[in-house]
Parts: structure tokens; sequence; C-alpha cells
């Protein structure tokens, strides 16, 4: 009778040792997915990744890849609340008569994108070819001159006409969340003063265009025409989420305008070329999941405003160059689920305005640099999943961590308990869990691995017995 208790309570702390194994495993997902900002906008949006109140607990913000990107992309939301016109300067007096192949060309794209089935589409079936300003979501300045078209969620089901040319004032697209299949056509290609394009999450395949100016160049099948590189303002270009493949676009090192660069979630394969940080533009660069090879250019460090790196999930490997600790204002480095090997650099400890840290999922070794504790401004810190090893850093947290992974790893030692049984410690906070145990209670006795937890239930069984 008592046995049976006895089993049946250590069965039970078996149990729990595995749900602790897997909500750890829970986390190690999340990759740190900054929002994609509106197209103007150059700051990486700080999003507080929730209440930093309670140590790690690990149910926090699971952000994951599909759901978050776009959703804050001001552009469908923010614009949709504008009414078309009226907004800009009501008090000077406006010219709102467009040329009519202007509204042509745009009653162009209600026709080829079944308009009549669009989610809002106000203005859009009329046949007065001078009135196109009032629209909904076409904004065009006092003289009437169209300057951005906002379509985002609207239902837009078919291929884009080639009729953009007629447009030459254009400046933003945004056709992102419709089902636009074919490709991107050519005439986008001769637009000026285009600034911003957004075809995020469509059914893009196939060939971008070589603009007009550009001879056509039908080798490069499905990636970045090297005409782009012609459009002098370009300052973002949204790709996110479309099936773009082929090897990935050298063509972006000459993108020297562009500041916001999102291809994640493509195809795109092969090696990075060693010249990227001729982009030194870049502020956001989002290359998430693709299938990329090899290791990160040390040019990178050329791009000394960049805020935000993501180039998680693929294949890239080698060690993580010191360059990328050069990078003074990243706010944002996701580099995880990937095979990077070697140390982490001290150097890291320069990167005093990281907020997010996302190193997880790579064959990392060698001890967490101490310098770790300057990086005050940390809000979420992932290095699960990797081989660190040595002793943990007996380092504070920083204040506002909300969200720390740190195992599986191979950490020796722990600081000594008046650190782990800190709750200010980053020990405690991350619950780091070493092989070789301090005989302490407290947070960081988690168990951490299915294995530890397995091998808990069979002491439990034999002690039973
Ligand atoms: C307004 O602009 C249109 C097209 O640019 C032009 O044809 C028209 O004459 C202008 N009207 C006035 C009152 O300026
Ligand atoms: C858009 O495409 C998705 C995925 O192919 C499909 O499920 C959905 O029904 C399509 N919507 C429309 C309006 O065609
Ligand atoms: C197409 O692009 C390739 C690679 O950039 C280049 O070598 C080739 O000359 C181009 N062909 C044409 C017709 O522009
Ligand atoms: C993406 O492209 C590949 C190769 O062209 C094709 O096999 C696959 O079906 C496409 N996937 C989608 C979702 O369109
Ligand atoms: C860019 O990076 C490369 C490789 O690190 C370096 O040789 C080059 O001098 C850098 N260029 C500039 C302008 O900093
Ligand atoms: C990185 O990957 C490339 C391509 O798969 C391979 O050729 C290279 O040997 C790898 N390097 C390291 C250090 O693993």
């Amino acid at each position: 009778m008592k046995n049976r208790v006895f089993i049946l309570l250590f069965v039970l702390l078996g149990l729990i040792a595995v749900v602790f194994a897997q909500e750890d495993d829970s986390g190690d997902d999340d990759t740190i997915n900054d929002n994609m900002p509106d197209s103007t906008d150059t700051e990486v949006a700080p999003s507080t990744p929730s209440t930093p109140s309670t140590p790690s607990t690990p149910a926090t913000p699971t952000d994951d890849t599909t759901s978050t990107t776009p959703i804050e992309s001001d552009t469908p939301s923010s614009t949709s609340s504008e009414t078309p016109i009226a907004s800009s300067q009501p008090t000077v007096p406006v010219n709102k008569t467009v040329n009519p192949l202007v509204c042509t060309a745009l009653h162009k794209l209600y026709t080829s994108l079944n308009g009549n089935n669009w989610i809002v589409r106000t203005g859009w079936d009329s046949t007065d070819m001078n009135t196109c300003c009032t629209w909904y979501n076409v904004h065009c300045n006092s003289i009437g001159q169209v300057l951005k078209v906002v379509l985002a969620h609207n239902n837009l089901v078919g291929q884009l006409p080639d009729s953009f040319d007629q447009l030459p004032d254009l400046q933003t697209i945004d056709m992102s969340y419709n089902n636009i299949s074919g490709s991107v056509p050519t005439s986008i290609g001769s637009l000026p003063r285009l600034k911003s394009i957004n075809f995020d999450v469509n059914l893009l395949s196939g060939s971008l265009p070589s603009g007009l100016s550009a001879p056509v160049n039908l080798t490069t099948i499905g990636t970045i025409p090297d005409s782009w590189a012609s459009m002098r303002s370009i300052e973002s270009i949204y790709l996110s989420n479309n099936n773009l493949t082929g090897p990935f676009p050298n063509i972006i090192t000459q993108f020297v305008t562009v500041k916001s660069l999102y291809l994640d979630n493509n195809a795109f394969n092969g090696f990075l070329p060693s010249n990227l940080g001729d982009a030194s533009a870049l502020v956001q660069l989002n290359l998430k999941d693709n299938h990329l090879l090899g290791n990160i250019p040390s040019s990178i460090g050329n791009i000394t405003g960049l805020q935000s790196l993501i180039m998680s999930h693929q294949m890239l490997n080698g060690t993580i160059p010191d360059e990328v600790f050069n990078i003074l204002g990243l706010q944002v480095l996701d580099l995880s689920n990937n095979r990077f090997t070697g140390p982490i650099s001290p150097k890291l400890g320069q990167l005093v305005n990281v907020q997010k840290l996302n190193l997880g999922h790579n064959g990392l070794t060698g001890p967490i640099p101490n310098e770790i504790g300057q990086l005050t401004k940390l809000q979420s810190l992932n290095l699960n999943y990797n081989a660190l090893n040595g002793q943990f850093p007996s380092t504070l947290a920083p204040a506002a961590l909300g969200y720390c992974y740190m195992t599986p790893n191979q950490f020796q030692s722990c600081p000594g308990p008046e650190v782990v049984n800190n709750p200010e410690s980053l020990a405690f906070q991350c619950s780091v869990d070493c092989i070789v145990k301090t005989k302490t209670k407290g947070a960081a006795s988690h168990l951490d691995s299915p294995l530890s937890a397995l091998f808990l239930i069979i002491m439990a069984t034999l002690i039973t017995m």
C-alpha cells in the first residue's frame, strides 16, 4: 500500500519533470521577429516582449513566424483609417482632377484583380477617369498626382496588369495580403520615384521584371532583377512570404538607398555575397527562412546603421564574424536555427543597444562571455540548443529582461549559490542548469531535458522496488 503511494508519487514527479522539459522546448522556436515597420519609418519597433516582471516564465511572447511580422506594418490599418483625400491639406485649394491615363491605369488594376470582389472598392468601379484621387486608398498630392496606392488585405485575386508606367508619380505600392499570382510586371521597374513596394503574402512566383531601362533578362528567374538597382530612390522592399527562388539576389549589394529589405520566407539559396556590406544604407535586413548556405561575410560590419539583422532558419555556418559585433546600433540580432559553430566573441559586449538576441539552435561552443552583462537593454535572450560550456556568467540580469532561454547547453559550472539564488542574477532569471549541480534549491534547479526526466523516473522506480 505504502509502496503504491510511493510509486504514484514518483511517476507524478517524473511527469512534472517531462512537462518542464517540454515547456523549455517550446521557447526554442520563437525567433525574434522584429515588426515590420511602415515604409518610411526606419526605426526598429522596440516591441516590448510582454511584462518583464516574472523571471523566465517560459510562456511569454511566442511570436510565431507566420503571425507576427506584417500585422504591425501599419500600411493596411493606418492608411485605411485615414480618408483617402481630404486629410492632407484641407486649407490649400487643390486640383484633384487627374490625368485620365492615370485613372485608366488604376482602373485596369481593378478589372485585372477581380475588383467586384474587393472588400472595399469605393470609387474604383467609377467610369469617371478624372476623379480617381477619391477612390478608396488612392493617395494624391494637391495637384492630382497619384503618389500611393494601398490595397492590402483587400481580396485582390489575379495577375497584375502591366500598366504601371502610366502611374509615373507613384511612390508607394502596397498590395500585401492578397492572392496576386504570376510575376511582377515589367513596368514597375520603370517607376522613377518608387520608394516602397510591398507584395508581402501573395502568390507571386516565377520571374520578377527587369525594368524597361535595362535589358530584359530572362536568366534571372524568380529573383530580384538587376534593373531594380537603378531605382535610385527606393528605400524599402518587402517581398516576404513569396515563393521567390534562385540564388541569393546579389544585386541587392547595389541597392545603395534601400533601408529595409525583407526577403524572409522565400526559397533563395546559395551563398551570401562577400560584398553584402555594400548595401550600406540598410537599417533592417531580414533574410529569415530561406535556403542560404555558408558564412556571414565579414563585410556585414560595413552596414554601420543596421538596427535589425535577422538571418535565422537556414544553413548558415562557420563562426559568427566579429564584425557583426561592431554594428553598435543593433537592436535585434537573430541568427538562430543555423549551423554556426565556434565561440561567441567577447565583443558581444559592444552591442549595448541590443534588445533581442537569439543565437539559439546552432552549434556554438565555449563559454558565454562575461561581457554579456554589458547588454543592459536586453529584453529577450535566447542561447538554447547550443553546446556552450564553461562557467555560466555570474552577472546580474538586465533590468528589462523578460524572456530567457539557456537550455540545453553544456555548462560545467554555475555561479555560487549567492548568485544562483539571487533573483536579479542572469543565472536565476534564465533558470540555468549546470551539469555539475550546485547543491541548492531554487529556480536554478529546473530539469531541462527529457533525459534527466527519464533518469528521475528510473531512479524513482528503482527506489520503490
Ligand atoms: C487640374 O489638373 C488637370 C490635370 O493635371 C488639368 O487638366 C486641369 O486643367 C487642372 N485644373 C485646374 C483648374 O487647374
Ligand atoms: C487565396 O489563396 C488561398 C491559398 O491558396 C486560398 O485558400 C484562398 O481561398 C484564396 N482566396 C481567394 C479569395 O481566392
Ligand atoms: C543576364 O544576366 C546575366 C547575369 O547577370 C548576364 O551575364 C547577362 O549578360 C544578362 N543578359 C542580358 C540579355 O542582359
Ligand atoms: C514554389 O515554387 C516551387 C518551384 O517553382 C513549386 O514547386 C512550389 O509548388 C511553389 N510553392 C507554392 C506555395 O507556390
Ligand atoms: C567593407 O568590408 C570589407 C571587408 O571587411 C573591408 O575590406 C572594406 O574596407 C570595408 N569597406 C568600408 C568602406 O568600410
Ligand atoms: C559551410 O557550408 C559550406 C556549404 O555547405 C561548406 O562548403 C563548408 O565547408 C562549411 N563550412 C564549415 C566551417 O562548416
